[in-house]
């Protein structure tokens, strides 16, 4: 059995979430083997994955973001692109090609990501401010056309604990976003529909001309994510 605590401390304007959890079974009982068998069968018995490894493609989410720019045609040749929470590079090999030599793609993990031509790679946590900063620095003066987050945390299970992180680092994306992108801008996000969805779009409609939700085929029927695809920043 897995015991859950989760506690909410309000601390002036911060809001502190706590949580902790502890199983009673031990960590070779066959339940949990059983799980991660099931997680394994079910990655390669999926179809993107499978796509993915024959297309020579890092992750599966290179599907997700071929079917959105299909539609919303965010990524051209020449264009600056900031690809954040980028490993193991999918979405970076995708903007790489796309946006050609003339182009520049700047990618940001927590994780290490494999070196991948064309594509410049700052690994820290995006919310370090020292990385944001460093992000910021890196790019210099170029003005960059297109931001995007596929920025997910480790998920927990737990709802109360898993939403508040996932919006915390979408809110963050959005201000860089507003940081760097010049009038006209784009912006695509991964969010998980939930608390905090609402406010959220609503505060992408106060700085784009034109947000609207997509959920490509590649993202999983049972996840609650979705992306936000937001054009013509005001600036
Ligand atoms: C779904 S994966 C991205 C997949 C990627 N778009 C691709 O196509 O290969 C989400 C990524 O967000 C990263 N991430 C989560 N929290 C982060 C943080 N605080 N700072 C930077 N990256 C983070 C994770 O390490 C993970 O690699």
């Amino acid at each position: 059995m897995v015991i859950e605590f989760v506690a909410m401390l309000v601390v002036g304007k911060l809001v502190i979430v706590v949580y902790s959890s502890f199983s009673t079974e031990s960590p070779s009982m066959p339940k949990k083997r059983s799980s991660s068998r099931a997680w394994l069968k079910e990655h390669r018995e999926d179809p993107f994955v499978q796509r993915a490894q024959k297309d020579g493609y890092r992750s599966r989410a290179c599907y997700k973001l071929l079917e959105i720019n299909d539609r919303d045609k965010l990524i051209r040749p020449g264009m600056t692109v900031l690809d954040l929470g980028s490993a193991p590079g999918g979405w970076s090999q995708i903007a790489a090609d796309l946006v050609g030599a003339r182009g520049r793609v700047l990618a940001t993990d927590i994780l290490p990501m494999d070196s991948l031509g064309g594509v410049e790679f700052v690994q820290g946590d995006f919310t370090e401010e020292a990385v944001f900063d460093h992000l910021l620095t890196t790019l210099g003066s170029d003005d960059v056309d297109l931001v995007m987050s596929d920025m997910a945390p480790n998920m927990s299970g737990l709802n109360a604990v898993d939403q508040p992180r996932a919006m915390y680092l979408v809110e963050l994306a959005l201000d860089l976003a507003r940081r760097v992108l010049p009038k006209g801008g784009a912006f695509l996000a991964k969010v998980f529909h939930g608390e905090g969805f609402e406010p959220l779009m609503a505060d992408c409609r106060g700085h784009f001309d034109k947000v609207l939700t997509r959920k490509p085929e590649a993202s999983r029927p049972r996840s609650r994510e979705v992306y936000v695809v937001a054009t013509g920043f005001k600036g």
